[in-house]
């Protein structure tokens, strides 16, 4: 298994600062500030088109902004968007709303990270049989991936990023499409990762009260995060 060089028993802080991203001359992302640690449980809200999907992208890795900081430690900064990008791809794992699952059983698509990183077969078994329980699924793991339902996939994508133990979990809009039913499922899912010391953001319109525990709220508007306390109780 790959090490997780910087994390420590109390978890992983990551400092981000100066993101800017323009696109069309448009500005998506300007002068983001944030410190993601991973005993956050964030909700992020804002309008379809602030910059929701594109802020998760860019702190997974998956997006080069056209500037920004990247602090891991008290010594180590990074501003070169390579070492960066490797850093930031080890330690978050970003969740499409509709995840893509290959054509396969979910055994083979929760396996795939844990082969690609030399686990055993008997090691493989044992963390995905784990994944399946974490996840209330032990039943469908020899069922082809591509005839699961639309929350099925979410939380076999949700194992499949468990099991190579990221610091954080980025789902965006991870509830758009399922019903009352997968909603639930997913809400014990979500709430045993954080039992697992596992950062979380989840991009939502809807706040979740008594369901989700956050205990931060982020806004985005007109390029600008802004930071409050979650109300649980408004
Ligand atoms: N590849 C791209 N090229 C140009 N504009 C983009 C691109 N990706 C996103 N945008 C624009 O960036 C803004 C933010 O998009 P997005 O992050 O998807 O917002 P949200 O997730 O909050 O709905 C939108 O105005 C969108 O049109
Ligand atoms: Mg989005």
């Amino acid at each position: 298994m790959t090490e997780l060089k910087y994390t420590t028993a109390e978890g992983l802080k990551v400092q981000l600062d100066n993101i800017n991203l323009c696109k069309n001359k448009q500005i998506i992302l300007q002068n983001i500030q944030v410190t993601l640690s991973s005993d956050d449980f964030i909700l992020m809200t804002g309008q379809n088109g602030s910059g929701k999907s594109t802020f998760l992208k860019i702190i997974a890795g998956l997006l080069k902004p056209d500037s920004f900081n990247l602090n891991y430690s008290e010594q180590l900064k990074n501003n070169s968007w390579q070492s960066s990008k490797k850093f930031l791809r080890q330690h978050f794992c970003y969740l499409h709303q509709t995840p893509y699952l290959f054509s396969g059983s979910v055994y083979d698509n929760i396996a795939y990270g844990l082969k690609y990183r030399g686990l055993n077969k008997a090691e493989i078994s044992h963390k995905v049989h784990e994944a399946l329980e974490l996840i209330s699924l032990p039943h469908l793991v020899q069922r082809n991936s591509q005839v699961l339902s639309g929350g099925e996939k979410q939380r076999v994508a949700i194992a499949r990023s468990w099991v190579i133990q990221p610091n954080f979990i980025l789902l965006d809009e991870p509830f758009a499409n399922m019903d009352k039913h997968s909603r639930h499922r997913t809400y014990a899912t979500i709430n045993q990762l954080k039992e697992d010391n596992i950062g979380i953001i989840i991009t939502s319109h809807d706040p979740h009260r008594g369901e989700l525990d956050f205990n931060k709220q982020m806004h985005l508007y007109q390029g600008i995060i802004s930071e409050k306390e979650y109300e649980s109780n408004a």
